[in-house]
């Protein structure tokens, strides 16, 4: 086994893999409902879900949190990016699009006035990034990238070839490779592959790319995020959604995103508005965690929720049945989530669910 060498920079994630309609559809709703600018708490992560939602007219606040401030950073820079050039210059200059390490350091001149003190430190120590595109440098986007590069080698073009890839021994071995244990473990901590549940990553992996292979196919536009890892080229072509909202929005979105170093739990106790969260979102991160501290997790969200409030979690591949843990603390909703993981477009989770705090 090959080891991963972790970027230079601590970044992970650089671009954040959910399908956000999700998150879409639960504003829409809330803010019919209350009448009043929402206040939103989830996962930094690589800030894609978190602009989207900051992007979102009904918000009024979005609290994004993360232990590793090497993910908050990125957001910060994607956040002053949002905030100083416009879409198209974005993506080129988070690496979406070409350009040349030149072009994205004078990018950086432009975009450093709207960096919060400790990021514009952190960039500027780690100004290789920068030039690099930050949408290319997380350790889950190389192992993405090595995905690629070991089917191509296997003579496979899964987007163009489905059949033919499914039924080859080349698939699975390009899954067992890359996801193999203790990579992950490596790439994504211990506790990743500590409560994942009983089917490796690298089977959970490959049955979630066969199936959304197999819904999908080839058509451009049903999946990004199947593109974006299945993709022959290693070229990023997963546009963060904020980037598809009105400019104007975008501009006041970045005035929204409030931005936190540290623990979902501590962020939970200390930082909750005076009326509590209307959309609590941590995605994945009950993945981490044995089932008690779940629990724990669940707790604290729902005295922290506003009444009516909703609740939104996904699991990639973690033993704790989401469904059953929330029903302890929060109404179940049961329409709503199969509803959302029938319809997903992202490819990781093996589970979406909605908790509601009961109206007052
Ligand atoms: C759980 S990972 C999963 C990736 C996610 N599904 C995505 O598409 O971005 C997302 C982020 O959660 C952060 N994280 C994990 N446990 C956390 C915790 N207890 N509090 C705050 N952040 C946490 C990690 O640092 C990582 O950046």
């Amino acid at each position: 086994m090959t080891r991963l060498l972790p970027s230079s920079c601590g970044v992970v994630f650089s671009q954040t893999r959910e399908d956000t309609t999700h998150e879409t559809q639960l504003l829409d709703d809330l803010s019919a409902e209350r009448r009043r600018p929402l206040n939103v708490l989830c996962i930094a992560s690589a800030g894609d879900s978190a602009l989207a939602m900051a992007a979102h007219p009904g918000t009024g606040r979005v609290d994004a949190v993360d232990v590793n401030p090497a993910q908050v950073h990125l957001v910060a820079l994607k956040r002053a990016a949002a905030l100083r050039l416009d879409a198209g210059q974005q993506l080129m200059f988070l690496g979406g699009l070409d350009a040349t390490g030149a072009q994205r350091r004078q990018m950086f001149e432009e975009v450093a006035p709207g960096l919060d003190e400790a990021a514009l430190r952190f960039w500027t120590m780690h100004m290789d990034s920068v030039a690099a595109g930050v949408l290319r440098i997380g350790v889950f986007e190389r192992l993405l990238d090595e995905l690629r590069s070991r089917l191509v080698a296997a003579g496979l073009d899964p987007l163009a070839r489905p059949a033919q890839a499914l039924g080859h021994s080349g698939w699975q071995h390009a899954f067992s490779e890359v996801f193999d244990r203790a990579r992950v473990s490596d790439v994504l901590g211990a506790a990743a592959v500590g409560y994942a549940a009983t089917r490796s990553f690298a089977s959970h992996f490959s049955h979630q790319f066969a199936s959304a292979l197999r819904r999908f196919g080839g058509h451009q536009g049903e999946s990004p995020v199947l593109e974006d890892a299945l993709t022959a080229t290693a070229a990023p072509v997963l546009a963060p959604a904020h980037l598809a909202a009105p400019a104007e929005e975008l501009q006041l979105s970045t005035r929204k995103l409030h931005l936190h170093v540290g623990d979902v739990r501590t962020a939970l106790t200390e930082r909750a508005p005076a009326q509590g969260y209307d959309l609590i979102q941590l995605s994945s991160v009950t993945d981490l965690l044995p089932l008690r501290e779940v629990h724990g997790v669940l707790k604290q969200a729902s005295q922290t929720l506003a009444a009516g409030g909703a609740m939104l979690l996904r699991s990639i591949n973690g033993k704790t049945v989401l469904a059953d843990a929330i029903k302890s603390h929060l109404g179940y909703d049961a329409p709503t989530s199969a509803q959302m993981q029938r319809d997903d477009r992202a490819v990781f989770y093996r589970e979406i669910a909605v908790g509601r705090m009961a109206l007052a």
